[in-house]
């Protein structure tokens, strides 16, 4: 099959397109046709050998964490999808390869396609998706009348995690630059911080939650906006031990996640807030949930771009600006 493959860690000059054996399907495996893929930062942070103590692939392999397609083949023990279904996934960190044709992904990982999206649009979601889910509806448990703020609401993460929280009933605040000021309200924001201009830790006070796109300054000055009990969520800040367990990292990894996160631990029980870390994991079952928001209307795509597959090299180039709007994708078929 034709794929995005990595030879080397370091920079778009280790990806090259080329042809790999299609891959293995297990007996909880679906075999899925891709249609579309999306582009992601984490994309980036591995082509670039960034996250290889706590995903350790062996080179070369196929780049690309978000997908939409059509399943061609089940495993025997397969019981929820049948060839021919239309799909959106996540794949298990440790089985990704979406910029190609074919892709063997875990049952527990899959859901059906939301029925108004195109497959470029599903394959916007489910990584961000997930992320929002995990961070607003599992770790922060919002709540309606909550007030919450979501940093870099015109990206990936932002659009979609706006959006959820608004429907959750919360009040949102968010961080853009200023040429996305009204673009983001439309969104759902009703407080909106131009961060070329102002301070958003100037502005905002007493807030329940915080959800941290950014990591370095911004994470340390968001504990400010925090009232005594409100909940500080990372997933850009750096990994805590908590993380560290949850993961099975090894004595030195864990004491490193220690190190690296103690200033920011202690600034935030300094304040009296919580600080967590989030690495957002695969749930077919969540993006069950999540595409019935959107067939219902609630949640809508943003997609900012969609390239050709023959330009998927250019697409990771275009993310790595960080400039981004919504979501890049990449059309395989
Ligand atoms: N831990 C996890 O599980 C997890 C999951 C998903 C993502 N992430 C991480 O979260 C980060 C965000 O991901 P993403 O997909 O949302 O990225 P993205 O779509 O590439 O973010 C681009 C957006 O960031 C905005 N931005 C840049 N600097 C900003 C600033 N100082 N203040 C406010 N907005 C700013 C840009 O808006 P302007 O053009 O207006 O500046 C742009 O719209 C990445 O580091 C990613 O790796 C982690």
């Amino acid at each position: 099959m034709k794929a995005f493959i990595l030879d080397r860690y370091g920079s778009n000059d280790g990806v090259r397109a080329g042809e790999m054996p299609d891959p293995k399907l297990r007996d909880d495996d679906v075999l899925v046709q891709i249609h579309a893929a999306s582009v992601n930062p984490v994309d980036l942070k591995i082509r670039d050998g960034k996250l290889k103590l706590i995903l350790p692939y062996r080179l070369p392999f196929v780049l690309g964490n978000d997908l939409a397609g059509v399943v061609v083949r089940v495993g025997s023990g397969v019981r929820r999808f049948r060839p021919g279904d239309e799909v959106y996934a996540r794949p298990d960190g440790d089985r990704i390869g979406a910029f190609a044709e074919f892709i063997s992904i875990k049952e527990d990982a899959v859901a059906n396609k939301p029925k108004k999206l195109t497959m470029e649009e599903a394959a916007s979601i489910p990584l961000v998706g997930l992320t929002a889910w995990q961070a607003m509806v599992e770790r922060a448990n919002l709540k309606s009348g909550q007030r919450v703020l979501i940093h870099a609401g015109s990206g990936g993460v932002g659009t979609f995690a706006i959006q959820l929280a608004k429907h959750i009933g919360a009040i949102v605040a968010t961080t853009t630059s200023t040429a996305n000021l009204e673009w983001v309200k439309r969104l759902g924001a009703e407080n909106v911080i131009d961060y070329k201009k102002d301070d958003f830790a100037n502005i905002l006070h007493d807030y329940d939650v915080v959800l941290d796109t950014l990591g370095g300054e911004t994470l340390e000055k968001s504990v400010r906006v925090l009232k005594p009990g409100g909940k500080l969520i990372s997933i850009a800040g750096p990994p805590d031990p908590d993380f560290a367990k949850e993961v099975g990292a090894t004595w030195i990894v864990r004491l490193a996640m220690r190190v690296l996160s103690h200033r920011i631990r202690k600034v935030a029980k300094r304040h009296h807030v919580s600080y967590s870390f989030l690495f957002m994991r695969p749930s077919g079952d969540q993006l069950g949930e999540i595409g019935s928001l959107i067939d219902s209307g609630v949640i809508r795509p943003v997609v900012d771009r969609v390239f050709p597959f023959e330009a998927t090299k250019e697409a990771l180039a275009y993310v790595e600006k960080g400039r981004a709007k919504g979501k890049v994708v990449v059309k395989v078929r």
